[in-house]
C-alpha cells in the first residue's frame, strides 16, 4: 500500500514545517540587512507572488499527479529529464550539508546561553571561540571538534524524526511548527518595547525604490523565496506525492506561501527592532551595527541578550531552541525527499537509505566544520541558492510551460483545487517566470565573473561554481541509472 499522510492538516503542517526554517530566522534577516532592509522587501514580495507561489503550485501539482519523488516525476513525462529531479535533490543535499552545521552552532549556543558565556563582545566570541575562524577559505585549520560533535548529534536527531516515514513526520511537526511561533511572539513583544526599536523598524520597513535598479537585490530576492518555500529542492514534489487523491493544491500553496513569508516578516520585526536597540546602545547607525553575514543571528542576538535588563539566559535559550526546532523539520524534509527518490530508483530499504544520507551529509558537512567553515558556508550558500535554485526554478517553468501539455496540467490542478489555477497561472509559468529569471540570472552571471562574490576573489568562483558543477555531474550520473524495482 502506498504511504499517505494521516490527514490534510498533517500535509499542511509538514509542508509549512519544511518551508519555515532557518531560512526565516537566520537567512532572511541577514539577506534583508545586507540588501538594505526596506530595499529588500519589495523585490521579496514580488518574487513571492510572481514565482514562489506559482512554482509551489507547480511542484504540488507535479507530485500529486505523478505520485513520485522529483526524478521520476519529471521522468514520467520526459524520460531524459530525470536529471532535473536529481539536480534539485543534489542542490538540496548541498544546502542541508551546511544547514545542519548552522544547527550545530545553534546547539552550542543553546548551552552557552545558560551562562551567557559569549561575554561582552559576542562577535569576538563567535569568530574566535566558537568558530576559531581562519583568515581565508583555503587555510582550513583542521576540524573544529565541538562543531563536528553537535553536527553528528543533529543528524542523529534528524534520523530519528523520520524513521517511520511520513507518518512520524506528520506527528513531529505539530511540535516543531507550533513552538517556534509561540517563542517568536514572545520575542517580538520584548523586541519592540526596547529603546531604539523604532529606528530599527523604520530601517526595515521604509522602502527604498532606488535599490530596485540593482539586479543583485532581485536575484537574492528570488533565491530567498525559493529557499524559504523549499521550492526547487524536490522537497515539495515528494511531500505532495503522499497526498491523498482528494486534496486541495492551490489553497495549500497559498496557505503555505503566505504563512511562511509572514513568519519571515515577523522574524524581521524581532531582529530589526533588536538591531535598533543595538544602534541606540552603541551610537552607530542601524546599517552598520553588526556584520551582515551568516553570523548575524549569532552575533547580533547575543549582543542584545546581554543588554536586556533581565531574563537574559531564558531569552537566549528560548531563541536557540527555536532555531533548532525550526531547522529540524526543514532538514528532514530533504532527507525524506532524497530517500523517496533513492528508493524509487534502487532497491534499498528506506531506513538504510536514510542512514546513508546522514552519513554522506556528515561527510560533506566536514568542510563547514573546519576553521574556514564560515567562508565556505557563505560562498556555497550564495552559489547554490542564487544559481542552483534559480536555474531549477527556471527549468521547471520551461518544462511545464513548454515541454508538456500545460493546459491539461493546469486543468488537473484546478480539478483538485477550490480556487482554480486560472490562465494567470499559465502566464506566470510560461512567460513571467522564465523571462524574469533569465534576465536576473544572465546579468548576475556576467557580474559575478567580473566581481566574485563577497570580496573572496576567484576562490569564490572556484568553490561556488565547483560545488554546483559537482552536484550537476552527480545528478546526471544518477539519472542514467535505470530503475531496479
Ligand atoms: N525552507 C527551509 C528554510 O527556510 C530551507 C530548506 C528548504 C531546506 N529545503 C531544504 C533546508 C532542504 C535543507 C534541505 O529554512
Amino acid at each position: 500500500m502506498k504511504e499517505k499522510w494521516d490527514n490534510r492538516l498533517a500535509f499542511v503542517l509538514a509542508s509549512i514545517g519544511s518551508a519555515i526554517g532557518l531560512g526565516n530566522l537566520w537567512r532572511f534577516p541577514y539577506i534583508a540587512y545586507r540588501y538594505g532592509g526596506g530595499a529588500f522587501l519589495i523585490p521579496y514580495l514580488v518574487a513571492l507572488f510572481t514565482a514562489g507561489i506559482p512554482l509551489l503550485i507547480l511542484e504540488f501539482g507535479l507530485g500529486h499527479k505523478t505520485e513520485h519523488g522529483a526524478p521520476y516525476a519529471f521522468a514520467s513525462y520526459r524520460k531524459n529529464w530525470k536529471w532535473l529531479g536529481w539536480f534539485a535533490i543534489a542542490v538540496a543535499f548541498g544546502v542541508v550539508a551546511y544547514y545542519t552545521v548552522i544547527m550545530s552552532w545553534s546547539f552550542i549556543y543553546f548551552f552557552h546561553s545558560f551562562s551567557l558565556s559569549w561575554g561582552a563582545i559576542p562577535e569576538v566570541f563567535f569568530n574566535n571561540m566558537v568558530l576559531e575562524i581562519s583568515d581565508s577559505p583555503f587555510s582550513l585549520g583542521g576540524i573544529n571538534l565541538p562543531i563536528l560533535v553537535f553536527l553528528i548529534l543533529t543528524w542523529i536527531a534528524i534520523y530519528y524524526c523520520i524513521y517511520k516515514g511520513v507518518k512520524s513526520v506528520g506527528k513531529v511537526v505539530y511540535v516543531t511548527v507550533i513552538l517556534p511561533w509561540v517563542i517568536l511572539i514572545v520575542l517580538i513583544i520584548r523586541g519592540v518595547t526596547l529603546p531604539g526599536a523604532l529606528e530599527g523598524l523604520s530601517y526595515y520597513l521604509t522602502p527604498n525604490f532606488s535599490a530596485l535598479k540593482d539586479p543583485a537585490v532581485w536575484i537574492n530576492a528570488y533565491a530567498q523565496i525559493f529557499f524559504t518555500l523549499s521550492v526547487g529542492f524536490g522537497v515539495m514534489i515528494a511531500y505532495a506525492s503522499y497526498l491523498p487523491k482528494k486534496a486541495d493544491i492551490v489553497n495549500n500553496a497559498f496557505i503555505i506561501g503566505l504563512s511562511n513569508c509572514f513568519t519571515s516578516f515577523l522574524a524581521g520585526i524581532a531582529v530589526f527592532s533588536s538591531l535598533g536597540f543595538l544602534a541606540y546602545q552603541t551610537g552607530k547607525p542601524v546599517a552598520d551595527v553588526v556584520a551582515s553575514g551568516p553570523g548575524l543571528a549569532f552575533v547580533a542576538y547575543p549582543t542584545i541578550i546581554n543588554m536586556l535588563p533581565f531574563g537574559n539566559s531564558i531569552f537566549g535559550a528560548l531563541f536557540f531552541v527555536m532555531l533548532l526546532t525550526l531547522g529540524i523539520d526543514s532538514a528532514f524534509s530533504l532527507v525524506e525527499a532524497a530517500s523517496k527518490a533513492g528508493s524509487e530508483q534502487w532497491k534499498i530499504p528506506r531506513l538504510r537509505l536514510n542512514f546513508l544520507i546522514a552519513a554522506i551529509g556528515i561527510f560533506v558537512g566536514l568542510i563547514f566544520t573546519t576553521r574556514s567553515g564560515l567562508y565556505w558556508l557563505d560562498i556555497v550558500d550564495h552559489y547554490l541558492c542564487n544559481y542552483g535554485l534559480v536555474i531549477i526554478g527556471l527549468m521547471e517553468a520551461i518544462f511545464i510551460g513548454y515541454l508538456i501539455n500545460t493546459d491539461s496540467f493546469r486543468e488537473y490542478i484546478s480539478s483538485h483545487s477550490e480556487i482554480k489555477a486560472g490562465r494567470w497561472w499559465s502566464f506566470f509559468v510560461k512567460i513571467a517566470v522564465p523571462i524574469v529569471l533569465l534576465v536576473v540570472l544572465g546579468y548576475n552571471t556576467y557580474y559575478e565573473f567580473r566581481n566574485p562574490y563577497g570580496g573572496y576573489s576567484t576562490a569564490a568562483l572556484v568553490i561556488g561554481f565547483g560545488f554546483l558543477v559537482v552536484l550537476l555531474i552527480v545528478a546526471i550520473i544518477f539519472s542514467k541509472k535505470e530503475r531496479r524495482l
